[in-house]
């Protein structure tokens, strides 16, 4: 059931609400992977009726992104959505989220500081207003997001506690291509030679876990430098950051210890891939 208009969802909502179904809820922008798939399937496991939305957010795209080019394909998504379990899928147009131009923004600080929101400044404002908006048309029990996207996790649960959102948020595991690239709906804008570059990204990952887990080595700096060089090998990929932060609150760290993230951005031609790593030292 594709349901386009936000009267017509809450009305749904209710009605399964009032029939006693827990709620689960997967946003998403469309152009589904297994990645999206393994959310869904995670949702229908603990609740009764799973939600799926496809929006691809105009606001959280900056000014010279890839907004227009976004892949979309609502015919397969709506197959594949509900063979991995879900029961209704909301796929509003712009007009129907924005009938007005917005005057309400919500921002989440610090968190939306480093990595990704150094080189897209009002990305995050417009991920955390598009969830806050979603949040509030589907009320779900449960919401599930992506490893994948660590930052943006840390990001909304934060928002959600801050906010008292009546909403479990979980995050459930990066799923990966045979070959070790993150899936991610952009992956079908590498041409063939760009695809077989992207394995720069996973490839860094692996090297610095074994350079922290096998050579005890601790220094965030000696670690990135590698990750870099390891990087310049592959010669179609430009570097946007490489990162190692403490988990926790996403701040830079001396020495490696207790729950890290590694994370990395690079771009292939006009397309920005990230990856990352959580490893508890
Ligand atoms: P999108 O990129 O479509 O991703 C939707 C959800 O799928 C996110 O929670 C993301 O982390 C998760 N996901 C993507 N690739 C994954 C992978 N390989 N393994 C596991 N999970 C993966 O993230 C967004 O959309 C938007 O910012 C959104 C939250 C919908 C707001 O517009």
């Amino acid at each position: 059931m594709i349901i386009k208009d936000i009267k017509t969802l809450r009305e749904i909502i209710k009605g399964e609400k009032r029939r006693g179904s827990s709620i689960g809820f997967v946003p998403t922008m469309g152009y589904l992977h297994e990645g999206h798939l393994s959310l869904i399937r995670e949702a229908k496991k603990e609740n009764d009726f799973v939600v799926l939305s496809i929006f691809v957010n105009p606001i959280q795209f900056g000014p010279n992104e890839d907004l227009e080019q976004y892949p979309r394909d609502i015919k397969r998504d709506t197959e594949l959505a509900k063979a991995a379990g879900c029961d209704l899928i909301f796929n509003p147009e712009v007009d129907e989220v924005f009938p007005k131009p917005l005057k309400t923004k919500v921002i989440v600080e610090e968190l939306t500081e480093p990595l990704c929101g150094r080189s897209r400044p009002t990305h995050f404002q417009g991920v955390t207003t598009i969830v806050s908006k979603l949040f509030n048309m589907v009320a779900a029990d449960r919401a599930y997001f992506g490893q994948k996207d660590a930052q943006q996790a840390a990001v909304i649960i934060k928002m959600a506690e801050d906010l008292n959102f009546d909403i479990a948020i979980t995050v459930c595991p990066i799923v990966r291509e045979e070959d070790g690239l993150a899936m991610s709906s952009r992956n079908v804008m590498l041409n063939k030679e760009e695809r077989k570059q992207a394995l720069a990204l996973y490839g860094s990952l692996e090297l610095a876990e074994d350079m922290i887990v096998k050579e005890g080595i601790l220094d965030p700096q000696t670690i990135i430098a590698k990750m870099e060089d390891f990087i310049s090998d592959y010669r179609l990929c430009q570097i946007d950051y490489i990162e190692i932060l403490d988990f926790e609150n996403l701040q830079e760290i001396k020495e490696i210890q207790g729950k890290i993230l590694i994370a990395l951005a690079v771009k292939l031609g006009p397309t920005r891939l990230i990856d990352n790593k959580i490893m508890g030292v």
